[in-house]
């Protein structure tokens, strides 16, 4: 076992979680949200797309959110950026940290960015380069690394093959994707051995989707390597509007629980977050999908 003591966790509720929401979330809404995860202490936080809106319309409001927000010191603010379309548009906003998205799979590839894999990293390649000249942080995000919507099973060797590519292409930190949900502890360990391959420890992140209750165990399969970021959704939101049926990250709320809960440390304040967990739930009309936030919530109210 090699736990790490401390675990940072990237928020992407804002950008992951709502894009597939299908009635239209204010700017304002987004822009409070990510208020408040910075006031719960997250230090990591992404914050929207820019993307085709003909694709992604929940993410159209690319530009006016990240310009709405109050930014504070410390924080890191990333943002997808698909192709040079993109980055340039994003430029023009500042992130500290842009995310080119490929996948594992050749037919996610073609659906999610209309593209091969091939053809996605050339597109990537001057986006990275573009990135790194101007002192912005690349991560890559690969996708369907444990199962695919339309290939199913997912062999590790092509996890390796595009953590491989992304370290060609410059880009300096990647994560691992279970973006329908359906890893196991093994499976998605398996997929962490072969990115580890190509990347260090320090630069890989785990980012598992909880559509059938795995991601928790995920999670701790991956701490126990040594793995010491992921990406959670406050309240569990999300999905991919390319997967579908597949549900939203694992909630952060239970994230942290289960970190503290162990002696990690995380510098987020968990009463915070579940306020931030209610405010965009509240929004949503609906509870947050996170265990941890529902049995404080219930404890608040008893
Ligand atoms: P395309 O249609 O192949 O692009 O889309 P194109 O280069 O042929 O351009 C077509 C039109 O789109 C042009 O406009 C471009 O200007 C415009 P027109 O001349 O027709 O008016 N365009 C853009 N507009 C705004 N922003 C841009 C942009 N690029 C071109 N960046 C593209 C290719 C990648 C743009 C498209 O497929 C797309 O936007 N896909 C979005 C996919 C997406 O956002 N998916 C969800 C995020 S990934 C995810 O959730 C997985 C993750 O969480 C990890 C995991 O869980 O697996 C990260
Ligand atoms: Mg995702």
């Amino acid at each position: 076992m090699n736990l790490p003591s401390r675990v940072k966790l990237v928020d992407v509720g804002p950008r992951d979680g709502l894009q597939n929401e299908k009635a239209p979330v204010p700017a304002g809404v987004k822009i409070e949200l990510v208020h408040r995860l910075q006031a719960a202490g997250l230090k990591d936080i992404e914050v929207t797309s820019f993307v085709s809106p003909k694709w992604v319309p929940q993410m159209a409001d690319a530009a006016s959110v990240m310009a709405g927000i109050q930014r504070q010191p410390g924080v890191r603010y990333s943002v997808l950026t698909p192709n040079m379309t993109g980055f340039e548009a994003a430029l023009k906003s500042k992130p500290d940290e842009i995310v080119v998205f490929g996948a594992a799979s050749e037919a996610f590839s073609q659906k999610n960015i209309n593209c091969s894999i091939a053809e996605s990293i050339e597109r990537f390649a001057p986006v990275v380069a573009a990135a790194r000249a101007a002192g912005i942080f690349v991560r890559g995000a690969m996708s369907c690394t444990v199962g695919c919507p339309y290939e199913g099973e997912i062999d590790p060797a092509r996890v390796g093959y595009l953590a491989g590519l992304m370290k060609g292409i410059g880009v300096q930190h990647v994560g691992v994707a279970d973006t329908i949900g359906v890893g196991t502890p093994r499976k998605v360990q398996r997929a962490v051995e072969a990115t580890l391959r190509h990347f260090n420890i320090d630069d890989v992140s785990g980012h598992f989707h909880d559509t059938y209750g795995q991601a928790l165990a995920n999670t701790l399969a991956c701490l126990e390597m040594g793995v010491w970021q992921y990406d959670t959704s406050v309240a569990g939101l999300g999905g991919c509007p390319y997967a579908k049926g597949a549900t939203g990250n694992v909630a952060s709320e239970d994230v942290v629980y289960l970190l503290h809960g162990m002696g990690i440390e995380t510098g987020i304040d968990l009463d915070k977050l579940v306020d931030a967990g209610v405010y965009i739930s509240d929004f949503l009309q609906r509870k947050p999908n996170s265990r941890a936030a529902t049995a404080i919530l219930n404890k608040r109210a008893g």
